[in-house]
Formats: C-alpha cells, structure tokens, sequence
C-alpha cells in the first residue's frame, strides 16, 4: 500500500465530516442512504451511490490532537477490507496531510508474522489531492511519514516477537544488521565486554540466563557534524523479565516479553535519525538481557558494585530494569551529550499512576521536561510529568550499601525509580537528562487510538520529534 501526492480520483473518495457538518453536494440517492443507516455524522460510512467514504472527527480540547489520526487508524482498517484498488481523499494544509498519512501508516501494521492466515487487501494506492499544497511539500510530508512509522512499525514488529526468538543476542544481531544498511557504527560489548567496563549491576541481572547479556552502542555522525548538538538514547532491554528470584506472579509475567520496548524504540529512533539524516550526532545505547531464574541468579541480599562505583543492595531482583539502566547510563554519560535520554518499561507504578496510554516524563530541567511533552504532543504521544521530590529520594537509602534497588515506600515508585537512576548520572548533566518510563503505552493488550493490539512503538515518534525541535538549538 503505498501514499502518492497528484491529482487523481480513487475507486473510493474519501471525505472528512468535521463537527458533524455533511457535505452540501450530497446526491439525492446520497442523502436516502444516510437517511437509511440513520447517519448524523458521527463516526465512519461507507455510501455505494459514487464510492464515497465518510471520516468523521470533531474538535479536541487536549494538548495533543490525534483526531485525525486515530479517526484514519480506524478508517484504513475497514477500507482494506473493501474490493478497491485506489482511494483518494482532499487535503488542506500540510500539518492535516501529516497527521492523516500517520494514521494510515500505523493503521497499517498488525503482528502476524506467527498466523498462517496474513490479512489480505487488495487497496494498492492513496491518492493526496490538494488545491492548496504543493505537490513537493506533500511529497515531501509522506516520505517523512513513511519514514518515521516504519521505523515505529519495525520496532512494534522486534517487541512483539516472541522472547524465544527475541533473546539478546537476536537484537544485538538486528542491531548489527541495521548499522550495516545505513552506515551507522556499531560497537557491541559481550560478557567479557562488560566485565572490562565492571558493570556490576547489569551482569548480575543477567547471570541466571542461559542467553547472554549484550551491550549495543550504536552512533549516528551527520555530514556537518562540527556544530550539531549530541543526543544519547539509552534503552532498557529486558528480552524477558521473569521477575527473577523475585518471581513475578503468573498473571504479571504474561506481557514481559514487552520488557525490551525501550531498546527497540531506541532502534527505531536510530533508523529514522540515519534515513533522515538529521543534522544531529545521535547514539543509541541498548542494555540488553534476560531476569531469569536458576542456581547462577542474583539474589535479594547481594551487594552489587556498579560501574560508577556505588554499591547497591538487592532487595527485590525484580527491580531489574535500574540496574541494567544504571550501568548503561553510567557508560553513556562517558559520551558527554547535550542531551541524555533513557526509555523504559520501569515501573508498574508509572501505569498506576497515569495509566496505560501515557509516558511518564522524569528529570531535574523542568523546560527539558517541558519541551519534551511539547514534541510529544506534536507527535501524537500522551506524556506527563512525575516531578522528582527530595523527601521520595530519601526512601531508598541501604544500611549496608551507598543505595537500594528498591524504595522503602512503594507510594511514588515511578518516581523513586526515576530518582534512582538520577543516582547514576554525573552532576554536570543531571540538567541534560530525561527519564521516560515507557511502561504504560509500550504494550497494551487491546487496540487503542492509533495503535493495535500489542506493542505501540512508543518513543520513536516523540523523541524524534524531539530531535528535530532541538536540532536549532543546543
Ligand atoms: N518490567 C517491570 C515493570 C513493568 C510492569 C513494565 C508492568 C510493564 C508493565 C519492572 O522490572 C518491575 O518489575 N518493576 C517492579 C519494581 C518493584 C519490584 C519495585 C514493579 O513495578 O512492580
Ligand atoms: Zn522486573
Ligand atoms: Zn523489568
């Protein structure tokens, strides 16, 4: 299926109904059939008389403004399933032909890969027909598009797959393959790799696994790269959090196989950064590994030595994610960015908080915070922020180690963990910093706005907007 811009009617016109204000022109036969199926404008219809196909959105009240998203996510789904080849639909401005490509793109993804029986569509081309942009500037938005939700719908596909085939290795090895296709370095750290770094923390996560622990790092270098400012993507990846000797519950563990979203959205956000070829020097730095059980485990009561040299108590080994993190962190504030940003599925703390759609934003810069949201919101992502607090930071001090992996309150864990990898990035960039506990939106079992069931790729669409947004300034 492929987004065109020119001048040409499809089998079927599509037609957005906004605030519920049909058309004037409608066709007598039209307006009978509408009459018929008792249609008031709300929601989406397909009329037999002239092919045409009616998209309905009303205006929205929120910071971010998925209308048009959302509302072509659901069309493109019923639309495959007609007998057409072509569709058409008219477009005002460029911001509208952004948003209604994105909707169709992401719409356009489901995860199959296992089913014997793949969805088949006979639609082959979207014809963008405008009056008032320019055939290069809506050239222009849809390859931007193209590139950008592939890249969300290749990280979906990573996170979906299943944890037997997805084990570290397998990523490093996607990681590897990505780096070669566009030009990117690719530095990969094995067991031995991260024993010479003395990542304490991060091995001992991976111990109990039979599949081995990898840390990728992956550096993107613009043509101009003299004045281009530095962003690092550090991502957490768990291919499997069974919780460890801390098992998780049945009921809990199920999903877990999600627990690697935040290092595939950093692969995708590397793929776009490449293809795009924004002028930003950009690194992603992946943690990759699987919490599992077995007489090699760590344990509750252990005492790990981290690479910045702070010791941290173990009190639960299902607080796994911060110390794969701490370690990763720690390497990537080596790299001296202007701008340091970890993705994770954290805490179940952050769902209870702001529930299953929304990333929790972290950090110590509030215009950071503050302009992430903003790029978020541009982008069509649902973010918040959790503000730090000194009183939460207090709760996980250890009387035998410099910290404990777990706080004493499990009031404001989102938080508490935040603060807790804060623990591991040096002063001079703690203002450079952003948490995105990603725990929410990564997976969700159900389809929800533009997203299907599954993995959403969350973080990819915002953070690359967020690259572009700063890409003027440093
Ligand atoms: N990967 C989980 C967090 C998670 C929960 C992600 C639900 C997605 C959905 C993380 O490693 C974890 O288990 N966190 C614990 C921390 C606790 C032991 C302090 C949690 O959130 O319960
Ligand atoms: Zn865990
Ligand atoms: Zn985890």
């Amino acid at each position: 299926m492929k987004i065109l811009a020119g001048n040409k009617k499809g089998n079927v016109s599509l037609i957005i109904i906004k605030n519920k204000k049909l058309p004037k022109t409608l066709t007598k036969d039209q307006k009978a059939f509408l009459e018929l199926q008792n249609y008031k404008g709300e929601g989406n219809i397909f009329i037999p008389y002239g092919n045409v196909y009616f998209v309905s959105i009303e205006e929205s009240s929120y910071a971010f403004c998925n209308t048009l998203r959302d509302a072509f996510f659901n069309a493109i789904n019923a639309l495959k399933k007609l007998n057409i080849k072509t569709l058409s639909i008219n477009i005002e401005n460029t911001k509208e032909a952004r948003e209604i490509c994105e909707g169709i793109l992401l719409g356009n993804y489901s995860f199959e890969t296992f089913k014997e029986k793949k969805s088949e569509t006979t639609l082959e081309e979207i014809y963008l027909n405008s009056t008032k942009v320019s055939q290069k500037d809506l050239e222009k938005v849809i390859l931007e598009a193209n590139v950008i939700i592939s890249s969300v719908n290749y990280t979906r596909e990573l996170i979906n797959t299943p944890p037997m085939q997805a084990t570290p290795d397998f990523i490093a090895k996607d990681a590897q393959r990505l780096a070669k296709e566009l030009n990117l370095e690719c530095k990969i750290l094995d067991t031995k790799g991260l024993e010479k770094e003395k990542m304490g923390a991060f091995l001992a996560v991976a111990k109990a696994s039979s599949n081995p622990p990898f840390l990728v790092h992956l550096s993107y270098k613009p043509k101009n790269s003299k004045n281009a400012p530095k962003f690092v993507f550090v991502g957490k990846g768990l291919t499997y959090d069974s919780g460890g000797l801390s098992l998780k519950p049945g009921d809990y563990m199920t999903t877990m196989k999600a627990d690697k979203s935040g290092a595939c959205a950093v692969l995708g956000i590397m793929q776009s950064v490449a293809k795009l070829g924004l002028e930003a020097e950009v690194h992603g730095i992946l943690g990759l590994a699987e919490n599992m059980i077995g007489g090699n485990a760590y344990k509750p009561d252990d005492i790990l030595i981290s690479r910045s040299g702070k010791s941290i108590e173990v009190r639960n080994t299902d607080a796994e994610g911060r110390l794969v993190l701490a370690d990763c962190l720690s390497y990537a504030s080596d790299l001296e960015p202007h701008y340091l940003l970890d993705l994770a599925t954290l805490t179940g703390a952050c769902v209870v908080a702001l529930g299953e759609y929304t990333t929790g934003v972290m950090g110590y810069n509030s215009k950071l915070k503050n302009s992430f949201i903003e790029s978020a919101n541009q982008a069509g992502e649902l973010s918040a922020i959790l503000p730090f607090n000194p009183y939460l930071q207090k709760l996980y001090k250890s009387e035998v180690a410099d910290l404990c992996n777990i706080p004493s309150s499990r009031y404001g864990s989102a938080i508490s963990a935040g603060m807790f990898l804060g623990e591991f990035i040096p002063q001079n960039l703690q203002d450079k910093w952003l948490h995105l506990d990603i725990a929410g939106p990564a997976y969700v079992e159900k389809s929800w706005g533009s997203n299907p069931f599954g993995a959403s790729g969350a973080g990819v669409r915002a953070c690359i907007e967020f690259i572009k947004n700063n890409i003027k300034e440093k």
